[in-house]
């Protein structure tokens, strides 16, 4: 069997040892004659795998005592939702701000709007999403019960390289394509949330990691399923939780300390989204719409000079086993999505393709 290098934004490539490893455990988990699938999850087999990838993400992303990990379902769009279900009655607070960098944000900013008065503190539409608007002019509320924002925009292809220092206001950030990508400090966030299926494990799983203060008051009438409280207090065990997406996402924790961690994460994300910049920038063939500045990590889109010409792109690179690169439809052409699972030398075959079609086609 080949396995073939897969670019897809999400669901996305998972490291070939951890799907070795659950191959192995798949029908007999450790002698117990069943597999994770099977176990109830309030036995003390299922306890001990829970335990333990919430024991390795805590390690890998150093996560403070004081703030809760939830392993929740719903996907990163619940959280749209449930973020200002439960952060838009505490305090008294009934707005809250919002960055607009792209397609996710906007998403974000049109669910939050169905249960309080959200400011969007600036925007990059203008730029049609392929920049990060300047601090300097963000209209930030001091007064918010949040500040929201998406450190990557999974299809624009526009990354935060650092932290914005929003005060005392509790930052929230949709980080579901570059999570596990790079050292982060958890304490500068009130939440963080992602959907699994890029850097972490299989759909189904979603992880909020939220600091305790912002856990309690909620909106009347907010289903259980999206109470945070809930959820918190039962140890995400309050109805039946993602068991076998939870057990492998638990795996791939245990991979990324494995491999060094998330230092080791970041330069080898970095060096890899560098050989494809540079390709892309080194011909008049390739071109990126982002600016060097705000380039992502993690998803990189590209356009062919001639559009004509992407069909067979497609085409031929598929031959040569590297699949899924065709562009999100709102901004066309190519986008290679590169997640801590993309080997090396995926993005080093990725190149050479470009650079061999370039010289058929020029
Ligand atoms: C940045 C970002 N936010 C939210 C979502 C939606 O996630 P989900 O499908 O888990 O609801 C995606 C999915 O691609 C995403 O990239």
């Amino acid at each position: 069997m080949t396995r073939k290098y897969n670019f897809s934004a999400g669901p996305a490539m998972l490291p070939a040892e951890v799907l070795e490893r659950a191959q192995q455990e798949m029908s007999d988990w450790h002698g117990t004659g069943m597999s994770v699938m099977e176990m109830s999850h309030r036995g003390k087999d299922y306890m001990s795998i829970a335990e333990q990838a919430e024991a390795d993400l805590r390690e890998v992303m150093a996560i403070p005592d004081n703030y809760k990990v939830l392993f929740l379902q719903g996907g990163a769009s619940s959280q749209f939702a449930m973020v200002p279900m439960n952060l838009l009655c505490s305090q008294n607070k009934l707005h809250a701000d919002y960055l607009n960098t792209g397609a996710w944000s906007k998403k974000a900013i049109a669910e939050a709007g169905k249960y309080g008065d959200i400011n969007v503190v600036a925007s990059s539409e203008d730029t049609n999403f392929t920049t990060i608007p300047d601090f300097d002019t963000w209209n930030l509320n001091a007064n918010a019960a949040y500040m929201h924002y998406t450190p990557n925009e999974t299809i624009g292809g526009v990354e935060f390289h650092s932290i914005p220092d929003v005060g005392d206001v509790p930052l929230v950030a949709d980080m579901s394509s570059t999570i596990l990508s790079r050292p982060i400090d958890v304490s500068k966030f009130g939440i963080i949330y992602a959907g699994a299926q890029k850097n972490i494990g299989p759909a189904g799983l979603t992880l909020v990691i939220i600091r305790d203060d912002l856990i309690g008051e909620v909106m009347t009438d907010t289903p259980a399923m999206f109470d945070y409280a809930i959820h918190a207090k039962s140890d995400s065990m309050y109805n039946t939780p993602p068991t076998y997406a939870w057990y492998l996402s638990g795996l791939v924790f245990q991979w990324i300390k494995e491999k060094g961690g998330l230092a080791a994460m970041a330069e080898i994300s970095q060096r890899k989204s560098q050989k494809l910049y540079d390709a892309i920038d080194g011909s008049d063939f390739y071109n990126s719409p982002v600016p060097t500045e705000f380039r992502s990590w993690m998803n990189v889109p590209f356009t062919l000079a001639n559009a004509d010409l992407d069909a067979s792109f497609l085409e031929q690179a598929a031959q040569h086993n590297l699949v899924t690169l065709k562009g999100h439809r709102s901004v066309g052409g190519m986008r290679a999505s590169i997640y801590n699972a993309m080997p090396e030398e995926g993005v080093d075959a990725l190149v050479s393709f470009m650079q061999e079609f370039e010289k058929s086609n020029a």
